[in-house]
């Protein structure tokens, strides 16, 4: 018998619909919206950077268990390959906060 299930090895690697989704969702907001795009969006968008994906749950798990504020700060100073406010001068605190809340919420399957 030859096992076809070697691809659920790694459920770390986002699939088609997970890499489309990443490409295509913005933060309601239109402010947030403008803002993640010239920021946030070239790194967190695809798996051409190491940054954790946009929406794709198995990338935020253990980041998120750090809190929200951990979180907000390493986005602010600078967390090893994330550049302080990930280029993003004008974001405030509040800012960063609601676009990573907008980052690392899963896509909902229905
Ligand atoms: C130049 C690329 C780049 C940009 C732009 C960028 N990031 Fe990142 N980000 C990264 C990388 C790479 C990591 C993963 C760092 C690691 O853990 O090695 C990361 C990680 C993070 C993390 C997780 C930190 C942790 O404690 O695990 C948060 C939160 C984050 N980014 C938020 C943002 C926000 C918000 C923006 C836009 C304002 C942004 N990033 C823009 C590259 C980027």
């Amino acid at each position: 018998m030859v096992s076809l299930g070697g691809c659920q090895k790694s459920p770390e690697v986002p699939g088609p619909d997970a890499l489309r989704w990443a490409e295509s969702a913005r933060p309601r907001s239109a402010l947030l919206a403008q803002k993640y795009e010239r920021s946030c969006q070239s790194c967190h968008s695809s798996r051409a950077s190491t940054a954790p994906l946009v929406a794709f749950a198995p990338d935020w798990q253990a980041r998120l268990q750090q809190g929200m504020p951990a979180l907000v700060n390493h986005a602010r100073d600078g967390f090893k390959g994330m550049p302080a406010r990930g280029y993003c001068n004008d974001c405030s605190d509040q800012e960063l906060e609601a676009l990573i809340a907008f980052m690392s919420t899963p896509l909902t399957q229905e």
